[in-house]
């Protein structure tokens, strides 16, 4: 497949070498060039620097790697208001978390649906919020299991962005709708207060075994 991804950053670079290792072509395109260049330099061919407004193009998923306060400006230069996302899977990543104290930055909603709302027609999901780019690129071998939590509204964006994630090494696992997307992205913020207050996150939940699927 051919994934799109805006932003240039941390997460941008390790999802686009992680999928590019996996077989996929990748465009990166962001508000800044050299930024963009630098990642497509050191990835080789399967990864291709380009302007933010061609990252959408024949892409068959486009993923949004940008900070929360730079998502209104990175959207538009995507051409997001525009309709350049229109009908696309849309993975949304953003953190819109307070780093002081792990509360979300909108009082209301989500991300993710701030993403819809500059994305007209696009089938958002939120996933891949949750780890550390820099993990996908782990050795495989003794990798612990990564359960990638996601939701969305529509069904074939969300299996295009379950097998981006199988691609990556991950276990996908749609909880729902996108009503369930505040809820998704509070957990960052209940990881972070965890690991403030000295504690592992994984042990801070309950483990239930699921029950077979019927
Ligand atoms: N790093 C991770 O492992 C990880 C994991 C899961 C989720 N996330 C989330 O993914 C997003 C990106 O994280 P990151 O670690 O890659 O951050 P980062 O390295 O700081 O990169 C942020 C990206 O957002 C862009 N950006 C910031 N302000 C902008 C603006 N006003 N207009 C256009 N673009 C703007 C940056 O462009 P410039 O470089 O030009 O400033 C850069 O491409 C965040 O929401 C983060 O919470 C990160």
């Amino acid at each position: 497949m051919q994934i799109g991804i805006l932003g240039t950053g941390t997460l941008a670079s390790a999802l686009a070498e992680a999928w590019a290792a996996s077989g996929h072509r990748v465009l990166v395109g962001g508000r800044s060039r050299d930024k963009a260049l630098a990642i497509a330099d050191r990835l080789g061919d399967a990864v291709r620097a380009v302007e933010p407004a061609e990252v959408a193009g024949a892409s068959g998923a486009v993923v949004v790697a940008v900070s929360w306060e730079g998502l209104d400006e990175a959207l538009a230069l995507a051409g997001a208001g525009r309709g350049s996302l229109a009908g696309k899977a849309v993975i949304d990543c953003t953190n819109a978390v307070d780093y002081a104290d792990g509360l979300l930055k909108p009082s209301t909603g989500s991300a993710v649906e701030h993403v819809a709302a500059l994305a007209p027609g696009s089938h958002v999901v939120k996933a891949l919020h949750l780890f550390a780019g820099a993990g996908w690129l782990l050795p495989a071998e003794g990798r612990p299991t990564r359960t990638v939590a996601m939701c969305g509204d529509d069904g074939a964006a969300l299996e295009t962005a379950s097998e981006l994630v199988r691609d990556l090494g991950g276990v996908p696992a749609v909880i729902g709708g996108l009503e369930h997307a505040r809820q998704l992205e509070d957990v960052a913020g209940f990881v972070m207060r965890l690991v403030a207050t000295g504690h592992n996150p994984a042990t801070a939940v309950p483990v239930v075994e699921p029950r077979p699927a019927a």
